[in-house]
């Protein structure tokens, strides 16, 4: 029996005050005919376009290859989602290097399509409610079958799409989702995966229910300004699938954050039949408590939408409240006060995973981006995953939410509809970006005109928020910037935003992408043939500019509202300023696994309040002794005084927004730095030391436990440390992985962008194919059902039948007349060896029109379509030695028979893979996502002489979320 959760995260977070009306709220929403499951375990996936005419046009319902619900997938590789193909795929130097240089698109057409395929069942007791399906996301061009339906063709790599595939649903019996991913298209010019990259989900309601993101929250304080009392206004959006009205009675509770239960308001309206209907209600809250990065304090929406007295459906979500405007001269506000925009651009891109980001993985990368005083993310160049914002609400980021393209064609303005309604509730999301750098058209009327179409549309959607474009212009007022209402800057900086900020101060303006300086962690000297940058703020591509420069130039001007810089993460692609070898960015102040480059201190030390003392390089140089060596200080305090093996090289004064450069002459030991506050204390001190060779390996865990969800995951770091203990910076070490028990690895990395060792292991299965021949054939009776005839037997003996050429495609094999059956035998000889493996597969290329199949006289499946190239799996008819296999066919209409193009896939036994990865400048990264076992998994990692080294994390019970079983 399935479960409605809608109350779990309600009941679990209501302090014991309220329970009392919670249990009778409870009590009722169990009623509540709506479920959402995940449909993200147990996918079947196939890389190759081996069906290429699966979609039939001509005919509805008739899928073939895997688009029909008769395919036999059993022997593709079992995955879940979310999932990147692309990260499986190898680095190729002939590929688009602006995507990281991997074996995919138009090129690689082998790599670029792949299917997946997931059964599930439905009860029969469902029947009578509508189910949804809904993609969060696939990477790029999706068509989608239900039981061999095509119910869908999206485009777009990163908007969400959903269906109600109710009509095509078998209820009380197996439904089989099929799809082809085609990725042969690229959208951006970075790295965007392949393959369904986000969640799936399977969501039935009552035919009276609440739309897809159908509930918009908002509230209005008097004059925008946080006071005493907050109006709140809820839109419901519902639909009536009913063939009579029906009168919606809709009830909303507030819980606070404390978990109190406010009270609730309600209102009814009558649903026409087969309708949609917006319900607006009105209510008012005393003392809000405000969101805000420092304190993301989250409220809960519970709406209820009952008909005649019963409950049709029950939504619940979180929303914050509190004011954000952009203001020409004190920049951005929140809560009525500036708050300076401490952003990073970033894309949907991990070390080990790729675009496929478990929602953990989410919270890793944003925690790690706030440890440096990062407020706010821009989701550049796309609109995002939805659990990223559900992190960044619970965690306090601001989020500058991006569309992928700028139009206001109906396709484009369905999708931007998409994007605002889905994340319009989420009070981490302050402004909507409609485009970045169109340079082809950004000054032209018509790019004004769709420019302000979007945007007034956000203000039909979504009054609360203001509407930006990522302009690479300077002091230029056409085209777009003349009518967007705040004015995004991508690296500009200087005289002319002042002039700008003069000639036009009613407009207010953000900083929408600003840096980016270029370098490799660790790496101190430009190395072109390794595709490294010195990580020191010296190195920028000629359109960008120093942290340093930017941000002292921000920091001066409030009005600026910050900025976003380019890139919190190192990303796959745009391997600027090199080419092959290098496969990834140097953009980021983390690398691609969040490991920190020396620039993290730099923004730490000017975004944080936290006194921060940090230098650079590292101090292992045995080649330069004597030589010259540029060292950095990247601090907040008002003084630094650096001291080699114990000799002051002297003290300096920082200025506000800048750090602190010495030359000093190489010897090894103890480069130590002291840092002092304006009364001359010392208020902090770091060192590093020369090290000596990798002595031992160290494993830690991000946390200790995770959840036994078969989701959660523990992102390790593994390192070398000499005899002292400390971290080698140099050590490049080839580190080998298992994990025991309740985990299983997911993904390496290393944050080398020159690195082409495998992020993923995926176990190779070895296929070899055997062709059917001998094939003869009798017109003869064949029943249309699966019993069995005479002439299916093995002993039977057809010696006296028609003989047939394997070759020949047509003459010989047709029934030719209609309405008549046949049948074809054939034998297979298989050795010990063969069926030593995973399986064996029987693949038919056609049968015209029907056919019922049979393997040593046991039936094995049936074809109703001319056009099926029906597969079966075998492995349990077949024996070593002489074996059967007879099919008999219908001839409906037209010639009629067995395509004899038969062949049989032996599949041999999946590998095991042995996971690795070289550590680069002394760390790599591993991440395990827990299974659904209760209990502890341990990762060992060892290396050549160094002894392996074991880290243990325990999951912890926890319900999975309710799945599709
Ligand atoms: C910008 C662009 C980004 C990235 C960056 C590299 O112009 O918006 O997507 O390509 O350059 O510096």
């Amino acid at each position: 029996m399935r479960i409605s959760t809608a109350w779990r995260n309600v009941s679990s977070q209501v302090s014991t005050g309220v329970c009392a009306v919670l249990f009778i709220a409870q009590l009722s929403a169990a009623d509540s005919p709506r479920e959402r499951l995940s449909l993200d375990a147990g996918w079947k996936f196939h890389l190759g376009d081996d069906w290429p005419d699966a979609l039939h046009l001509e005919n509805s319902g008739t899928g073939s290859g895997p688009a029909s619900e008769r395919f036999t997938d059993s022997y593709w590789r079992v995955v879940n989602l979310p999932h990147d193909w692309a990260v499986e795929l190898p680095f190729d130097p002939t590929a688009d290097g602006s995507h990281g240089f991997k074996a995919l698109g138009k090129n690689f057409p082998t790599n670029s399509i792949a299917w997946y395929r997931r059964a599930f069942e439905l009860p029969a007791a469902d029947s009578g409610k509508h189910v949804w399906l809904t993609f969060d996301g696939v990477f790029r061009d999706a068509t989608v079958w239900i039981n061999g339906w095509c119910v869908r063709h999206h485009e777009g790599g990163y908007y969400p799409f959903r269906e109600d595939i109710t009509d095509v649903l078998h209820f009380g019996g197996t439904n089989t989702i099929s799809v082809r991913v085609d990725a042969t298209k690229s959208e951006g010019w970075f790295y965007e995966g392949a393959g369904i990259y986000r969640h799936v989900w399977l969501d039935t309601t009552a035919p009276v229910a609440i739309a897809p993101d159908g509930i918009f929250v908002c509230f209005k304080f008097n004059n925008d300004v946080p006071a005493d009392k907050v109006e709140i206004h809820v839109e419901a959006n519902l639909l009536n699938a009913l063939t009579n009205a029906a009168i919606a009675v809709v009830n909303c509770e507030i819980i606070s954050p404390e978990g109190k239960l406010l009270k609730p308001f309600s209102k009814s309206q009558t649903l026409l039949r087969q309708s949609k209907g917006a319900v607006g209600l009105e209510s008012k809250l005393s003392s809000p408590a405000l969101w805000s990065p420092e304190s993301p304090k989250l409220y809960k929406l519970v709406t209820t939408v009952s008909v005649a007295g019963k409950i049709a459906d029950q939504s619940e979500m979180c929303f914050g409240i509190r004011t954000v405007g952009f203001d020409p001269t004190n920049g951005f506000l929140l809560n009525g006060r500036h708050c300076e925009l401490y952003g990073t651009c970033n894309h949907q891109d991990h070390a080990g995973v790729g675009a496929a980001i478990p929602d953990a993985l989410q919270e890793f990368r944003v925690k790690k981006l706030k440890e440096f005083g990062c407020n706010a993310i821009r989701t550049s160049h796309n609109p995002p995953t939805p659990e990223l914002l559900d992190v960044c609400d619970r965690l306090g980021l601001l989020i500058m939410d991006e569309s992928r393209l700028m139009g206001s064609d109906s396709e484009n303005m369905k999708k931007w509809d998409d994007q605002i309604r889905r994340d319009r509730n989420h009070p981490c999301v302050v402004i909507w970006n409609i485009a970045n750098e169109q340079f082809a058209v950004q000054d032209t009327p018509q790019a004004a005109n769709v420019a302000r179409s979007m945007q007034d549309y956000v203000k039909q959607l979504d009054p609360t928020r203001p509407v930006t474009y990522a302009s690479p212009e300077g002091n230029v007022f056409r085209g777009i910037n003349s009518v967007i209402e705040v004015r995004g800057w991508n690296y500009h900086y200087g005289p002319d935003m002042d002039r700008y900020h003069a000639e036009h101060p009613n407009q207010p303006n953000v900083g929408t992408e600003q840096a980016s300086v270029v370098g490799t962690r660790g790496i101190y000297t430009n190395d072109g043939p390794r595709g490294y940058v010195a990580a020191y703020d010296v190195v920028w591509p000629g359109w960008t500019t120093t942290a340093e420069s930017w941000w002292s130039f921000f920091a001066d001007r409030p009005w600026l509202s910050g900025a976003f810089i380019w890139t919190g993460f190192d990303y796959r692609g745009e391997p600027t300023p090199y080419s092959w070898p290098c496969i990834n960015s140097h953009f980021g102040v983390l690398d691609t696994c969040g490991f920190p480059k020396d620039a993290f201190y730099y923004y730490k030390s000017w975004w944080t309040t936290n006194t921060v003392l940090h230098v650079l390089p590292h101090w292992n140089w045995p080649a330069r002794e004597g030589q010259e060596i540029l060292v950095q200080a990247f601090s907040n305090c008002k003084q630094v005084e650096l001291f080699l093996n114990g000799a002051s090289l002297g003290r300096q004064t920082m200025k506000p927004n800048s750090k602190l450069s010495w030359q000093v002459k190489y010897a090894p030991g103890t480069l130590r730095a002291k840092g002092f506050d304006g009364a001359g204390n010392v208020i902090a001190e770091t060192q590093v030391e020369t090290t000596g060779n990798a002595a031992r390996l160290q494993l830690t865990p991000d946390r200790k436990t995770i959840n036994a969800d078969g989701e959660d995951v523990a992102v390790f770091t593994v390192a070398a440390l000499d005899a002292q203990g400390r971290v080698v910076p140099v050590a490049q070490n080839r580190i080998d992985f298992t994990a025991e028990g309740a985990g299983r690895i997911i993904g390496v990395g290393n944050g080398d962008p020159s690195c082409h060792e495998p992020d993923v292991f995926i176990p190779h299965v070895p296929e070899r194919n055997l062709a059917v021949s001998d094939w003869r054939w009798q017109l003869a009776k064949v029943p249309h059902d699966s019993s069995t005839v005479l002439e299916y037997a093995n002993d039977f003996n057809d010696a006296a039948w028609n003989t047939l050429n394997a070759k020949t495609s047509g003459g010989e094999l047709t029934i030719k007349t209609p309405d008549t059956t046949a049948i074809y035998r054939a034998h297979l000889t298989l050795t010990d060896e063969d069926l030593s493996g995973s399986g064996v597969e029987i693949c038919f290329s056609g049968c015209d029109d029907e056919g019922w199949y049979f393997v040593n006289g046991q039936f094995v499946g049936e074809s109703h379509d001319w056009q099926a190239q029906p597969i079966f799996d075998i492995r349990k008819c077949v024996h070593a030695g002489d074996n059967v296999i007879a099919v008999g066919v219908n001839n409906g209409f037209g010639q009629g028979g067995l395509n004899p193009n038969v062949s049989v896939k032996v599949i041999g036994k999946a590998s095991t893979p042995r996971w690795s990865r070289s550590l680069f400048n002394g760390l790599a990264q591993i991440i395990v996502q827990s299974t659904r076992e209760p209990g502890e998994f341990r990762l060992t990692a060892g290396s050549g002489d160094l002894k392996p080294v074991t880290a243990v994390v325990h999951t912890q019970p926890c319900p999975p979320p309710p799945a599709v079983p």
